[in-house]
């Protein structure tokens, strides 16, 4: 029996790493590409490429022998992020999710899979913080996130006509909002949990932590290894149509941080910041199809996703204070008995 050669786009990014691993657990071989290694530590791809897939001739060296595309590679970040950055955005993934189209046809991909986002769905759907999940046909008519996601909902469309008019077996996966080790915690892309964290960490005794917003918008959080199973699920399944990847634990965004203290055992005291953004009102994922498709749903509570974010986020944030002052001290700044 040959060996599944797959190719994992985005794979230095937070949940290409995760899945490149947990293909490799599988026996696969694995090629990945993304313009950066991966942040934290290394990949476990055979192959790793760093390339620019906005260029359809990287596209086209990248697909070039596997059987399976997971093609997560994308700019993106948290609500800060996307509402930041609308033309770049909405033009590099573009590019990226064309160009791989394109390049997975000519080269006679066995499937592709897109990893789509709760972003698609419209915003008039998710005005009040205690809102219905979000069924797939809810997508449309659409009036989606500007920007980001309208380029997602045009790149679903795309692999819909790829499908239709050239036979590539395509899965779309509508992603909501995913956590967990090793996901970007600072530096402006981060999204609420990895934030919460970082920012419970770092807080003194009688510091005030900003919540952006009035604290009363909710969402749910879907953690990386139920992200990584669901994705690989899926693209066994024989579903083109949109399929939602997520949790239906819905909760506020004061009670995510409310959480992370406890995790952390710190009383906390909070500010509201509503000149910052804050997205949807309201939004949860409906994984009826998911349950239907695949007899399975994602199932990792979010205090136990959230314990080992908040485990890992304070051990990097631990790390770095202690390589900081051990330079200093190297440095001749800080006398040896300074360090804790
Ligand atoms: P991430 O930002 O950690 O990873 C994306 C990776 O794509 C990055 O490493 C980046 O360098 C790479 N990339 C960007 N432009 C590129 C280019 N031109 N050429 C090659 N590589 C490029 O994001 P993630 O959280 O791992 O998300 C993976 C996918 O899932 C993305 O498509 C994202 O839109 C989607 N998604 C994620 C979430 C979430 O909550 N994490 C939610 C919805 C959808
Ligand atoms: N990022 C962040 N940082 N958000 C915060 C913070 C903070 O310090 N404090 C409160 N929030 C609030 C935001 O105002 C928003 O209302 C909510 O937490 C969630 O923010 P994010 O996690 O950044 O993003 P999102 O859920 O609105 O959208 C994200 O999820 C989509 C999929 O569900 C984005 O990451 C999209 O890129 C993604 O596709």
């Amino acid at each position: 029996m040959s060996i599944h050669r797959i190719l994992v786009t985005g794979a230095g990014g937070f949940l290409g790493h995760h899945l490149v691993r947990a293909l490799k657990r599988r026996g696969a071989w694995v090629r990945g590409v993304d313009l950066k290694d991966p942040e934290f530590e290394p990949s476990d791809a055979d192959e790793f490429v760093r390339t620019d897939l906005r260029e359809p001739k990287s596209c086209v060296a990248a697909t070039e022998g596997v059987d399976d595309v997971y093609n997560l590679a994308a700019d993106m970040g948290g609500i800060g992020f996307i509402t930041r950055y609308f033309a770049s955005v909405a033009r590099n993934n573009s590019l990226i999710n064309l160009n791989m189209l394109e390049a997975s046809h000519q080269n006679g991909v066995r499937r592709f899979l897109f990893t789509s986002s709760a972003c698609v769905y419209s915003k008039h759907m998710q005005e009040q913080p205690r809102v219905d999940g979000l069924k797939e046909e809810d997508a449309h008519p659409a009036a989606p996130e500007k920007g980001y996601g309208w380029e997602k909902l045009y790149a679903e469309q795309l692999c819909e006509y790829y499908h239709d008019d050239y036979g590539l077996d395509t899965r779309v996966v509508r992603l909501h909002n995913a956590y967990g080790p090793l996901g970007t915690f600072e530096g402006g892309r981060e999204k609420a949990p990895a934030a919460a964290c970082r920012k419970v960490a770092m807080a003194a005794p009688d510091d005030m932590i900003e919540i952006w917003g009035d604290g009363l918008q909710t969402r749910s959080f879907l953690y990386v290894d139920d992200c990584v199973e669901g994705l690989q699920r899926l693209m066994e399944t024989p579903f083109v149509v949109p399929v939602n990847l997520g949790s239906e634990e819905s909760l506020t965004i004061a009670e995510l941080f409310e959480l992370v203290a406890q995790i952390a055992g710190k009383r906390i005291k909070v500010t509201f910041d509503t000149t910052k953004p804050q997205g949807v009102r309201g939004r949860n994922s409906d994984n009826r199809r998911l349950a239907g498709i695949l007899g399975w749903t994602p199932s990792t509570p979010l205090a136990v996703g959230l314990a080992a974010t908040y485990r890992w986020i304070h051990a990097e944030l631990a790390a770095r204070e202690r390589h900081g002052r051990e330079e200093q001290i190297v440095a001749g700044n800080v006398p040896v008995g300074a360090l804790g």
